[in-house]
């Protein structure tokens, strides 16, 4: 159902159900959930890609086939398998990229604005359209799309069940990039370059206090700051970075 490669520090995953569209069952939500646990404290995996397979979409959310006919009641193990999942990726320590091959609905951009930076095919689409379906986002959308876009727009999206061209998800903040869909996997490569030249400790320090700090106020945020900062503060990769500098080279992070 996933599929997980590491090459170079790097662990692409793929949603591997392409005849449902990567419609995120409760065995595919469970692995996703053991997936994204795994890299934890893994310093030799510096980012993490997820993508789907096939060219039409990265995934078409909650697999509603499989919730057809599932009882309210027994929709709670469903329900906490796609939640699981998901936040399960947002807490994962390493940048993640999430390479959109193809539209994203309900669930499927749900667990794309999980990841830290998006990328998407030209001509794929994104949606919130559970409204539209006689449910509501469940899995984080309520509350990750207004941070990501602002509450208007996501009240738009949500409220309305809109779908968007990924050109638009780009204007509205919600994609950080569009291109062809040959160009995807250039892309996510020059995005792991940044990544690369960044400390290990540092950016995943960093991702931390946004993530803590977020909406919180102001001055518990910068309380969570000074304490993330204090962890960059006593590492080796200080040391290098300040004498790479001074030596005017490029330097050699390694995670400690
Ligand atoms: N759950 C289960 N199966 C799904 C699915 C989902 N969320 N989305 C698509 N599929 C299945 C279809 O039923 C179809 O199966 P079949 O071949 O047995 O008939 C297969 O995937 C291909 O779907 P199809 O609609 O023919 O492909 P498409 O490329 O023309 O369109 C989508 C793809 C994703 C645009 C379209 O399927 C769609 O709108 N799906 C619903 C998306 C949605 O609203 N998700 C929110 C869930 S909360």
């Amino acid at each position: 159902m996933i599929l997980v490669e590491e090459k170079n520090g790097v662990a692409w995953v793929t949603l591997n159900r392409p005849e449902v569209r990567n419609a995120l069952s409760r065995d595919l939500n469970l692995q996703l959930q053991e997936i994204g646990a795994s890299f934890a404290d893994r310093i030799e995996v510096r980012a993490v890609v997820l993508t789907g397979a096939g060219d039409k979409a990265f995934s078409a959310g909650a697999d509603l086939k499989e919730r057809k006919g599932v009882t309210a009641a027994e929709s709670a193990t469903y329900i906490s398998a796609i939640w699981g999942a998901i936040n399960e990726w947002a807490d994962i320590q390493q940048p993640t990229i999430c390479l959109m091959n193809g539209s994203a609905y309900g669930g499927g951009l749900e667990l794309a604005m999980a990841c830290d930076f998006r990328i998407i095919a030209e001509g794929a689409e994104v949606g919130l359209t559970e409204v539209r379906l006689g449910i509501m986002p469940g899995a984080g959308g309520t509350q990750r799309l207004p941070r990501l876009i602002g509450e208007a727009r996501a009240k738009e999206l949500i409220m309305l069940g809109r779908r968007v061209s990924a050109a638009r998800a780009v204007e509205i903040g919600l994609v950080h990039e569009m291109v062809p869909r040959a160009q995807l996997r250039a892309t996510a490569d020059r995005w792991i370059a940044d990544i690369m030249a960044t400390a290990p400790i540092s950016i995943a320090t960093a991702k931390s206090a946004i993530e803590r700090g977020y909406g919180r106020p102001m001055t518990e945020a910068l309380e969570i700051e000074s304490e993330c900062y204090q962890r960059t503060l006593f590492t080796a990769d200080r040391d290098e970075g300040l004498a790479a500098f001074a030596e005017g080279r490029s330097p050699r992070f390694q995670g400690r």
